[in-house]
């Protein structure tokens, strides 16, 4: 979604801004713009479309400045165009104001400032928060800082914001509410963004703000002070993102080079938490809470997209491995119907980015209704892990391509770590199969390997299937969520329509679909289901269906009926999904590359959903 970089320091701005520009452009946005300030004016540029067309446009005009703000933006009021692109004037063009997030009584504000004579040049609720800021900023004659207080204080919505002023050039202010922006510290300079990807090659010492904080970088100094006055310390992070994980690494693609990098980065999901030769299994983030895990009634499992199909994962582990009951949530759904909670309910939220607004919303009010709350994140030090009583990371690393794929597989193998470590907290699983588990697990990214060696047979397959209208994919049992991830996959970087569904209920509508035309893949390995989806596969040839099978190293019974198959690796049952949806990724990917799809930044799709 939106994405926001500001520089104030000794330097010049703009290079710095658009190249942090450009490290944010993953998240995804439709516009960019950027606000320079120079010799007591102010100069704004924005356009429509990629960073690189602000940049031509930009060409030849007035780009000096030590202090300036640039956005990338993800429309959400009023069209993708220039008009509307950030950063936006104040009335009378003193300030301008950077803004992630939805204002939502901006409706209201707008009226009332159109009522005093203000007039508007963009359809956005952004414009409506810095002409209302600059209104207080007028009647009550106080500050800017103070200006921007009195009114956040009004303001009901989500909100990131960076705001300049032309009458102060040695000021730049921001502020969040359920939106991150992170502030890095350097010497006599500051970065001010979204996340960390733009700050990281200046500075490691970052602070984050908390939600409804303000923080005023003033004439070289740094001041953080809630919106309801009262003055904060700044808590000084070091950061641990290192800069090569946010560039592409000789890969074409960040989806490619994420991809690749599962076998090492399920490794690291797993590092230092199990250790097969000895039995050990150990996630720190749930000692304390092992208990209440145990003792849960019932667990409800909220999330959204990818993060939501690793939940249904865990769904079918936590019940098998523990027998506890689990009801996975879309978190849009659960936030707003009034759901059923007790206090002995444990939550878990899943999250690559930990700032998915739905997410967040649905932890919330979990908390209010007093359930114990665990978070499975990757963004280190995002909201939804500082929002949750307690948590694990999942340590894949940051993922830039829009289409999680290393984030799943991280989610999967920490959520099957904390499942079997629930199971042998209740006694619900045996020694000898926690063992063998434990020793799979620590399998699973050399397996993973072997599946990528694979690339180029995937790729030629899915040279045959790039002009598909449609796909399915079935899956039964562990195979179900893998068929809905692979679905996804396809559909959100390809834009071929693509629709998972558990193989059985094929037969109650989708099998109408079915003719010579349409690729159907199915997840048939070995394992309790097999048979079962034998017969699935059966149906769909009985009308001309075409196969691709994902099936075990060594098949022969699939394969005399499939199309094409993929073989991977034989693992346990359990731990399919972390093998078997490696070859949907690249089939998706390869797709995607020979249709001249945008594969990291697909249309329309932001990487943090941070509206609702
Ligand atoms: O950051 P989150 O895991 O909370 O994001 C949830 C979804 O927005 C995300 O998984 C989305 O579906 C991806 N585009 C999937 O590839």
């Amino acid at each position: 979604m939106c994405g926001i970089v500001a520089y104030i320091g000794k330097r010049q701005a703009y290079p710095i801004i658009v190249k942090g520009l450009q490290r944010l452009e993953y998240r995804g946005y439709d516009s960019a713009g950027v606000a320079l300030l120079h010799q007591g004016q102010m100069n704004i540029y924005k356009k429509a479309g990629k960073v690189t067309d602000l940049i031509k446009f930009a060409e030849g005009k007035e780009l000096n400045g030590n202090i300036g703000m640039g956005h990338t933006r993800w429309a959400t009021h009023g069209e993708p165009n220039d008009r509307n692109a950030h950063p936006h004037w104040s009335e009378s063009t003193i300030f301008s104001i950077i803004h992630n997030g939805i204002i939502e009584n901006y409706a209201a504000l707008k009226e009332a400032l159109k009522s005093k004579g203000h007039t508007f040049t963009s359809d956005t609720d952004t414009e409506v928060l810095i002409h209302f800021i600059e209104d207080i900023y007028y009647a009550e004659k106080v500050s800017l800082e103070e200006a921007v207080r009195l009114a956040l204080g009004e303001i009901v919505g989500a909100y990131a914001i960076v705001i300049l002023s032309k009458q102060d050039p040695h000021k730049l202010i921001a502020a969040r509410r359920a939106s991150p922006i992170v502030v890095g510290v350097g010497t006599d300079e500051f970065f001010v963004a979204s996340d960390a990807s733009p700050i990281v090659e200046y500075t490691k010492n970052v602070v984050y703000l908390n939600d409804n904080e303000i923080a005023l970088i003033d004439n070289g100094k740094l001041t953080v002070k809630t919106i309801e006055n009262q003055v904060k310390t700044p808590y000084i992070q070091e950061l641990e993102l290192q800069l090569e994980a946010i560039e592409k690494g000789g890969y074409d693609h960040f989806m490619l080079k994420e991809i690749y990098e599962q076998p090492r980065s399920i490794w690291d999901s797993m590092r230092g938490r199990l250790d097969a030769k000895t039995g050990h299994l150990r996630m720190g983030g749930i000692a304390e809470f092992e208990g209440k895990f145990a003792n849960a009634k019932r667990i409800i499992i909220c999330a959204c997209g990818t993060s939501w199909h690793a939940g249904l994962v865990a769904e079918y582990l936590l019940e098998d491995l523990c027998r506890i009951p689990v009801e996975v949530e879309y978190a849009s759904e659960f936030r707003y119907r009034n759901p059923v909670l007790f206090e002995d309910d444990v939550v878990i939220a899943i999250s690559q980015s930990g700032e998915t607004a739905d997410t967040l919303a649905a932890i919330e009010l979990a908390k209010q209704k007093g359930a114990t709350i665990f978070g499975v994140c990757n963004v280190v030090g995002a909201s939804i892990p500082r929002a949750t009583h307690a948590g694990a990371y999942t340590h894949a690393g940051p993922e830039i391509g829009v289409a999680s794929t290393k984030a799943f597989t991280a989610q999967v193998a920490v959520l099957t770590l904390i499942a079997l470590q629930i199971a042998q907290k209740k006694g619900t699983i045996t020694e000898t199969r926690f063992r063998t588990l434990l020793t799979e697990l620590e399998a699973i990214p050399a397996k993973v390997e072997a599946v990528l060696k694979q690339n180029d047979a995937i790729k030629e397959l899915a040279a045959r299937y790039v002009d598909s209208n449609n796909a399915l994919y079935l899956g039964r049992g562990y195979g179900f969520p893998v068929a809905l991830e692979g679905a996804l996959k396809l559909k959100e970087i390809s834009y071929i329509h693509a629709e998972g569904y558990p193989a059985a209920e094929m037969k109650h509508g989708p099998i109408a679909l079915i003719d010579d035309a349409m690729p159907v893949v199915v997840i048939a390995t070995k394992g309790a289901n097999f048979e079962k989806v034998v017969s699935n596969i059966q149906e769909v040839k009985a009308r001309k269906g075409r196969i691709i099978a994902i099936v075990t190293e060594g098949d022969k019974e699939v394969r005399t009926m499939a199309d094409h198959v993929i073989e991977i690796p034989e693992t346990d049952d359990i731990l399919v999904p972390l093998v078997s949806v490696i070859p949907l990724q690249l089939f998706s990917y390869h797709i995607a590359v020979m249709r001249g799809c945008n594969v990291d930044q697909p249309r329309n799709l932001a990487k943090s959903v941070t509206v609702e």
